[in-house]
């Protein structure tokens, strides 16, 4: 089974698609953390970043693995797996939130050879494993025979706040909602106006505007909807 939740930064996407996966005891894929990790991995090298060949290159020479952690897998509870990424053997989740290496993501993420290899390695993931995969393009063009395909949005004032007390939450520091605002607006234009794989709603996905939404009240209209369309 694959779901697919693909939306803007701030929508409520990772939070959710970590948590269904979970619930389902199935691998959360987060696909940007993909281009997060080759962002930071060509900038340690000192790559030329608009090289794409030798940035496509990169992204077949790393090794990603998806890895169930946790209690047993189970339907519909709380209380399942984790799914911890390792890139080349290594667990970075904590260098892939930072404001580099999201601003690294998105400078890489318009490149079709880099997107090509991503691509495969969505797919080859999905060959054995039942997957929650959350991006941009995962409805569209990775997943599109996708089950359930979902398209989460918010108002970009909501969603600069969201990013806010997530980063502050992690560093301590107070920061400018304006200027969070204006970086998010910045990163939906390039995302929302690349030529390749572009972040839109696929055609049958189901939208939902997460503005006035708490994250168990989104989980829970995901989880009728997976339930109510796969009942017989
Ligand atoms: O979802 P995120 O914030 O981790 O994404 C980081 C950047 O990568 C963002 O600018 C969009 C891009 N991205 C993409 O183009 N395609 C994906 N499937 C996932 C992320």
């Amino acid at each position: 089974m694959i779901i697919t939740i693909d939306g803007p930064a701030g929508s409520g996407k990772s939070t959710v698609a970590r948590k269904i996966a979970k619930k389902l005891g199935i691998i959360h894929l987060n696909s940007g953390a993909l281009f997060r990790a080759i962002g930071l991995k060509a900038r340690r090298l000192g790559l030329e970043l608009d090289d794409e060949a030798r940035i496509a290159r990169l992204a077949a020479e790393t090794t990603f693995e998806f890895v169930l952690s946790g209690s047993e897998a189970g339907e519909m509870q709380d209380g399942g797996p984790d799914t911890r990424l390792l890139v080349d053997g290594e667990s970075i989740d904590e260098r892939l939130g930072s404001a580099e290496a999201s601003l690294l993501a998105s400078r890489i993420a318009v490149q079709a050879p880099l997107r090509d290899v991503l691509l495969e390695v969505q797919r080859d993931v999905s060959q054995k494993h039942s997957l929650v995969v959350e991006g941009r393009d995962a409805g569209t063009v990775v997943f599109p025979e996708a089950e359930f395909k979902f398209y989460l949005d918010a108002d970009v004032r909501v969603r600069a706040q969201r990013r806010c007390e997530e980063r502050q939450g992690a560093s301590g520091e107070p920061l400018d909602v304006a200027k969070v605002q204006a970086e998010i607006e910045a990163r939906d234009t390039r995302d929302a106006t690349r030529e390749i794989a572009p972040q839109v709603a696929a055609d049958d996905a189901i939208r939902i505007d997460t503005s006035e939404l708490g994250i168990d009240e989104v989980i829970e209209e995901l989880c009728s909807r997976i339930k109510t369309e796969s009942a017989p």
